[in-house]
This record gives C-alpha cells, sequence and structure tokens, in this order.
C-alpha cells in the first residue's frame, strides 16, 4: 500500500489509494490518510514559482493533498483575502468557474484520469456540475450531471450546459438527484465526483491551508462557511486538524458552519448534541444550499467537535440582507455565500462571537452565479432619451 490510502472513518478499515469505491463495506465515509508529517516550508517557496502546479493554490500544497505531479489543473485557487468592516473574507467565488469547487474538482477529475475512468458524473445545485463540466472538458472525459429540475439557477446551468456537459433534469429535489447518481455510477461504471468522493475533500482542505499561508501561518479566531451537502465543513476540520498535527499552526480556530433556516438539517442534530441525525424537505432561496439530507454529515459532525465549533441558521431575509452587504462593499457574492456575514452579525449578538476576535468569512461563489438574486428594479429607472429626462431624475 502506498503513503497514501482510502480509510474508513467509522471503522478505520483500510483500502489501496486506487481502489474506486466512496464509502467502505460498513457503510461508512472515505477519508484519505497519509503517514508522516508535511513541513510547509515547500509551500511558501512555491509562491514566487511561474509552474501552474506551483500557481494552483490546491496543488501547491501536494504533499498533503494527492503526492503526484501529473495533474489536471487550470490552475485554481490562489483567491483574494479582503479585509473590510473589521472582518476577513477569502472569496472562493475567484476560482476559474465562479466557485469554491473547482478546489475540489481538480483532484477528483486528476483522481478520475489516474483510474483511467472515461466519465465522471455528479448531482449538483448548479456550481459542483459547472465545475465538473469545465474539468472533464479540460481532461477530455464525458461529464454527465444530475441536477434538481427547475431548482438550479439559469447562470449555473447555462455555464455547465456551455462546458458541454450532459445535464439530466431530475423531477425531484438535490437530494433525489444525489441518490439517483450514486445508484447510477455503481450500475454504469461511471466515477462519481460529488463530495462524498474523498478525492473532493483533500482540494478543498486548501481554502483553509491558503488561508492560513495569507495570514503568515497565524491562525484567525474564527472561519465561517455556509452549510449545504457538508462537504466544505468535512474539509475545514480535516485541514485544521492537519495543520495542527503537522505544527503549521500553534492553535486550532474555531468553526461556524451556518445554514439556511429552511434547510437546516446539520443546524437540528446540532441543537440535539448531533444524537440524531436529520433529514429534511429543504427550502431556501439560497438555492446552493438547498439540501435536506447532507452526505457528508459524519465528518463535518467531527469537524465541529474537534474545532469547538458552533453551527448556527439564518432566515432568508438575513441571507439577502448580508448579500446586499457583502455586494454593497464592492466584493459581491451568491446568496449561499451571504450566509456567513448573517451567521456572524448572529452569533456576535448572542455573544458567541466577541469583540476583537479576528473572523474569515469564506465567500463560496461568485455574484454572477445567481443574477435573478441580484437585479434590482428599484435601481432602475427608464427615461426619454433627453437632458431633461435625465435632470428629471438626477438633480
Ligand atoms: N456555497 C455554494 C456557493 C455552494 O455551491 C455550495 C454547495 C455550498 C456553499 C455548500 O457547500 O455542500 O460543501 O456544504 N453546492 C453544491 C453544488 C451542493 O452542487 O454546487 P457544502
Amino acid at each position: 500500500m502506498s503513503a497514501e490510502r482510502l480509510q474508513c472513518i467509522t471503522c478505520s478499515r483500510e483500502y489501496d489509494i486506487m481502489e474506486v469505491r466512496y464509502t467502505c463495506d460498513c457503510g461508512g465515509l472515505l477519508s484519505i490518510e497519509r503517514t508522516g508529517l508535511v513541513d510547509r516550508d515547500a509551500f511558501d517557496d512555491r509562491l514566487t514559482s511561474r509552474a501552474d502546479i506551483d500557481r494552483s493554490g490546491v496543488w501547491r500544497f501536494r504533499e498533503g493533498v494527492l503526492n503526484i505531479d501529473k495533474v489536471v489543473t487550470h490552475p485554481e485557487g490562489a483567491t483574494r483575502l479582503y479585509r473590510r468592516n473589521g472582518l476577513l473574507f477569502k472569496h472562493e467565488g475567484e476560482n476559474p468557474t465562479g466557485s469554491f469547487k473547482d478546489r475540489g474538482m481538480t483532484v477528483a477529475v486528476t483522481q478520475a484520469v489516474r483510474v483511467k475512468a472515461t466519465a465522471v458524473a455528479c448531482a449538483s445545485t448548479g456550481n459542483t456540475s459547472a465545475s465538473l463540466a469545465a474539468y472533464a472538458a479540460q481532461a477530455g472525459l464525458k461529464a454527465i450531471v444530475f441536477v434538481p429540475s427547475g431548482k438550479i439557477s439559469s447562470g449555473k446551468l447555462a455555464q455547465t450546459l456551455a462546458y458541454g456537459a450532459t445535464c439530466l433534469q431530475v423531477r425531484g429535489d438535490f437530494d433525489a438527484a444525489m441518490r439517483l447518481v450514486r445508484e447510477a455510477c455503481d450500475r454504469l461504471g461511471i466515477y462519481l465526483v460529488n463530495s462524498i468522493n474523498p478525492f473532493r475533500i483533500e482540494g478543498q482542505k486548501t481554502i483553509i491551508w491558503e488561508l492560513l499561508q495569507d495570514l503568515g501561518w497565524e491562525a484567525p479566531d474564527w472561519i465561517v462557511v455556509p452549510a449545504g451537502n457538508l462537504g466544505n465543513t468535512s474539509a475545514f476540520g480535516k485541514a485544521l486538524r492537519e495543520a495542527h498535527a503537522n505544527g503549521w499552526i500553534a492553535r486550532m480556530p474555531r468553526l461556524a458552519s451556518i445554514q439556511a433556516h429552511g434547510a437546516n438539517p446539520f443546524f437540528r442534530s446540532y441543537q440535539g448534541s448531533f444524537e440524531t441525525r436529520h433529514r429534511i424537505a429543504a427550502e431556501t432561496i439560497a438555492s446552493a444550499i438547498r439540501i435536506g439530507d447532507p452526505v457528508s454529515h459524519d465528518k463535518a459532525v467531527s469537524a465541529i467537535r474537534e474545532t469547538l465549533g458552533v453551527v448556527e441558521e439564518v432566515t432568508d431575509d438575513e441571507i439577502m440582507s448580508a448579500k446586499r452587504e457583502i455586494d454593497g462593499m464592492g466584493i459581491g457574492c451568491e446568496p449561499a455565500s451571504a450566509a456567513t456575514l448573517a451567521g456572524v452579525k448572529k452569533l456576535r449578538a448572542a455573544g458567541v462571537m466577541k469583540e476583537g476576535e479576528q473572523i474569515v468569512c469564506v465567500l463560496t461563489g461568485h455574484i454572477l452565479k445567481d443574477p435573478e438574486a441580484n437585479y434590482r428594479a428599484e435601481k432602475v429607472v427608464e427615461i426619454d432619451p433627453t437632458i431633461e429626462a435625465v435632470e428629471r431624475v438626477l438633480v
């Protein structure tokens, strides 16, 4: 067995890294584990390199992600960190296809090529599908996406189709599409690249590692993330666990996972100290996180526990008002991403987040991803093409 292996998070059983499987025979989720410590000095040295593999904010950390040098990279990552109104915003919408999904997708599609897959598939609320389609196009693989019919933004659907994916619009919600794609991949031998695929998680860890590097390896007090299928929450927990174990940071930041009130199964579980796993029919304006049965639940529970993290819920009104605030800073994001700022407001008001603490909100998707959510009719005035008409409005 190589230094990198698949390991069940429930029963610890190990499988070879080249085996195509997403869960253990016992039903537990799989995680990629490696032996030995990883040094962070090379990560800093690579910041001045011009090679794609080093410029990628994922593969710059390859010894802790997937230790190979033949990769499918755009390159991705290397996103900006904005300082505004006493908060930090790491904007993952600045990835090549406009969302954080590219960080996981570069690794999952690299692995798909490595295991000689010819087709890749996912269920998606729109961002994973766009990312999958782009990376599959680059790698020359057939891309098939399963989306909940009528429930994803027009921008994301059009983007996915433009990159050349075949789109199956499932009459049902995201959770139904997720169940269906798992069955289809098993039966038809298609490589599944949802975040149940542990290679996706390895790539998404680098959101945190790049953030820590941005901060000179000084951990912030809080990292805030929107939570849907719980891939990111899981990846963030693993990234922090490994950064701490490898001695890259001296202390653990706390995670805050934020759900929409109408799509809050993880929040409900948290309220009951994670004794019960909840599954619900989800509804929220933030279509990216309209998910009722998150597949990475078990990994996300560990992430919250190990970081002394919290889970919060926010209403659609709170999400949209936070979005307008982020847009008004000149940064902008899609609705799901704004759950972070809405969550910070709520957690500050409750005294959980304190004055003077350093808080980083991870903005997961670009402002142009959800055009419908951006349009503000009250800002538009239709006029005749005359200077008098202009003056009537402006003077
Ligand atoms: N923010 C955005 C913009 C997303 O697209 C997603 C998930 C999340 C947050 C939630 O992340 O699932 O790791 O908890 N989008 C998936 C998709 C479901 O299909 O694009 P998570």
